[in-house]
């Protein structure tokens, strides 16, 4: 378990430097001279290249990745290159996604604000081979490399260029060049690919208890860069105070809607603390969540057997139900999701405790949490989800198919009592009692 140090890809403040603001012009972090030291480190690691010898880069070809035009958080590149190596007779081929920061000024204002860019990097260089060093024992029938959900890492951020620099950047592997897709988000996923999901997700929280357990650490002391609870609060606030005009101006016609409408409104000013409550750590079930989770940021193998998890900006030390619920929530069908959410959570469920058990934790034997406490975070999860769905409710305003599963979340969860003060009450104690467990 390697602890984070101070020096470690800092920025002396979160607040960005505003001189960065006035560079309008697209700086494109990656050259040919970067992608030969990356590919030099990378094959010197690998065992393949002396540290005389050098790579001949044959192609380099950086293209803007349109088709995320309007992506917020990051401008992102697809990089191929072809190059060989000395001693090969053949010429090697690489695809890789180039993540940089935006170059929008108020996006990337956001962005370095809130440190979404660096935690991301530090998921990939600092949690991740914690985790594949922690999961080498228990999952030895698959490759390392196939381990954990997520995206092959080419870069490992050389961190003597970040502390310096205004960029940052992070390279995978391309995976839509080996077989992978992105759902469609207005169509929702289909069963199997919730499942997929959910399964992936499972992995990841099942291996963040395990270790949590096994060091009894504390994340947010080892992984200082995660999410801060209230930081993040601060983030969903703001995504609230932008999309709630906005849903109130699309609910406005459609009467209907209009005692679901009355509810949220009036539960308004308690908001962020009911945010902040289920963002906590949950004991005993505190661990590592991706808090952004929903389809867009997953991608699928063709063959239909495998999920991998894009996007670890928002990794926080919290509940696995934050995950379960906005996936349910903002990515099934309404049909799929009414037919089919308690399987999903039984699914969850299964994936989480036999995962942990190849790990030696038995959750409920040895912590204790049962599939009715599951079902019980589930349910309040869902508030989560569901104002976080309205914090970005522009990206379903437009299309109908996405307009119309929110209304029929919202008209559920309103049937469900889950906008009552009761639940909020729940909500509210629970924090009380993190509170004075802390
Ligand atoms: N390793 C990868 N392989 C293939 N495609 C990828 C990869 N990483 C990202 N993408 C594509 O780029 C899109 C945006 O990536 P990602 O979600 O990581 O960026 P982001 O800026 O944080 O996005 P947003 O702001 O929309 O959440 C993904 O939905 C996917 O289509
Ligand atoms: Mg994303």
């Amino acid at each position: 378990m390697s602890e984070d140090t101070d020096s470690d890809l800092d920025r002396t403040s979160g607040t960005p430097d505003p001189s960065d603001l006035l560079h309008s012009q697209r700086t494109i972090a990656v050259d040919e001279k970067l992608a030969i030291e990356i590919l030099t480190n990378y094959h010197q690691f690998k065992g393949v290249l002396e540290v005389d010898e050098k790579i001949e880069m044959i192609q380099f070809n950086l293209e803007e990745d349109f088709e995320g035009a309007d992506i917020a958080l990051s401008d992102i590149y697809m990089l191929k290159i072809t190059y060989q190596l000395p001693r090969e007779n053949s010429e090697r081929n690489l695809e890789l996604i180039v993540k940089q920061l935006p170059q929008d000024p108020f996006a990337r204002l956001f962005v370095k604000e809130a440190l979404f860019d660096v935690r991301e990097i530090k998921f990939y260089t600092k949690i991740v081979p914690d985790m594949v060093e922690f999961v080498k024992d228990y999952f030895s029938d698959q490759p390392a490399e196939k381990q954990l959900p997520i995206p092959k890492c080419y870069y490992p951020m050389d961190e003597r260029i970040l502390i310096d620099s205004t960029e940052t950047i992070l390279i995978l592997e391309d995976l839509k060049a080996h077989d992978y897709y992105s759902p469609n988000f207005s169509k929702g996923l289909h069963l199997n690919q919730a499942i997929l999901a959910l399964e992936a997700i499972a992995k990841i929280h099942a291996i963040s208890l395990a270790i949590r357990l096994s060091n009894t650490i504390n994340f947010n002391d080892v992984y200082p860069f995660l999410f801060q609870t209230e930081k993040a609060t601060d983030s969903y606030q703001m995504l609230l105070d932008r999309g709630l005009p906005l849903l109130e101006q699309f609910l406005e016609k459609k009467t209907h809607m209009t005692p679901v409408l009355k509810c949220i409104l009036n539960i308004r000013h308690k908001m962020k603390n009911v945010i902040l409550s289920l963002l906590s750590p949950k004991c005993p079930i505190s661990l590592l969540t991706h808090t952004d989770f929903w389809c867009n940021n997953l991608l699928f193998r063709r063959d239909g057997g495998h999920c991998i998890i894009l996007d670890w900006q928002m990794i926080t030390y919290s509940r696995p139900t934050n995950d379960v619920a906005l996936l349910i929530i903002s990515s099934l069908s309404s049909d799929l999701r009414r037919a089919h959410q308690d399987r999903l959570l039984s699914k969850y469920w299964e994936a989480l405790t036999s995962f942990s058990l190849k790990m030696k934790v038995n959750i409920e034997g040895t912590i204790g949490y049962s599939f009715s406490d599951l079902k019980e975070d589930y349910r309040k999860s869902q508030l989560l989800a569901i104002l976080l769905c309205i914090g970005s409710v522009d990206v379903a305003l437009g299309d109908s198919s996405a307009e119309q599963r929110l209304l029929d979340a919202l008209k559920d969860l309103y049937d469900d009592q889950i906008f009552s003060q009761k639940t909020i009450s729940q909500c509210l104690e629970e924090q009380k009692e993190t509170n004075s467990n802390a």
